[in-house]
């Protein structure tokens, strides 16, 4: 019962109140011609969560944030998504942090499904540079720390996971190429990684798959990043509003 109700305050509460706050700090340092760091100005196109997706309400598991996880409106979303995918088929997420949302694409997604989870040991050397303030995300004493919790009494959704380690830019994606109905991008912040996870993302994803982006608009390398891509390509490339996502679906 907790997590509806966490699922119903994260959409229909925080996220038009924390959409409006962006909005209006946006604006204001639009007027004030000032460019705040994690503030960008953005430019794609904004779509509505509600045309992301066929569900109004979800559940939302492990609500309480820690500094590095994705807002509760964020996770609201992606649940939604994740309850859409096919059965049977991957998720694969760039980034675990402690498994928060790794944890919540599991117990969201359908009961055949298996969601990845890769992330960077803090002593892997990294083929391009983080940047700062991202590192402390890495340098964790575990990753998966909130998997790791539900192991034993969860184990019908723990299950479902796979935790996978490497450098992103290293990683050999190969065996997951075209079987994934979706992938959450969250790992470097770094515009060379944005690329590069990005690549790889387009290669994981299946027909009628989707890939989302988090941090645009607020990480500089990540907003640089899509917003380029887009420009070149004209994937059709969308920020969802009132959140630092972007979706893009595999028609
Ligand atoms: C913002 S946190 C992810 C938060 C998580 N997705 C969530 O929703 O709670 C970023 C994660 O990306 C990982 N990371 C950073 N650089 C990476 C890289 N080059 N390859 C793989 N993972 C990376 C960090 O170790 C960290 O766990």
């Amino acid at each position: 019962m907790k997590e509806l109700l966490h699922g119903i305050y994260g959409l229909w509460l925080y996220l038009p109140l924390s959409g409006l706050s962006r909005k209006w700090r946006r604006f204001f340092n639009k007027i004030r011609g000032k460019e705040s760091d994690l503030l960008q100005q953005i430019r794609l196109p904004a779509i509505s969560w509600r045309e992301c997706t066929s569900r109004n309400t979800v559940k939302i598991w492990e609500h309480n944030k820690a500094n590095g996880n994705i807002r509760i409106s964020e996770l609201g979303i992606i649940n939604a998504i994740a309850s859409n995918c096919e059965d049977d088929t991957n998720l694969f997420e760039i980034g675990t942090f402690d498994g928060r949302t790794s944890l919540n694409l599991a117990y969201s997604s359908p009961t055949h499904c298996k969601v990845f989870t890769l992330d960077l040991k803090p002593e892997t050397e990294t083929a391009y540079p983080l940047i700062r303030g991202e590192r402390h995300m890495v340098d964790k004493e575990s990753s998966g720390s909130r998997i790791e919790k539900y192991r034993e009494s969860n184990s019908l959704v723990t299950n479902k996971i796979e935790q996978l380690f490497g450098d992103s830019a290293k990683f050999d994606f190969s065996p997951y190429h075209d079987s994934c109905s979706l992938i959450f991008i969250d790992g470097s912040h770094a515009y060379d990684y944005a690329i590069s996870d990005t690549n790889q993302a387009f290669k994981l994803v299946k027909k009628g798959g989707i890939i989302l982006w988090h941090d645009y608009g607020v990480w500089e390398g990540v907003t640089k990043a899509l917003e380029e891509i887009e420009q070149t390509n004209q994937f059709g490339l969308k920020s969802i509003k009132g959140t630092s996502l972007v979706y893009w679906k595999n028609e």
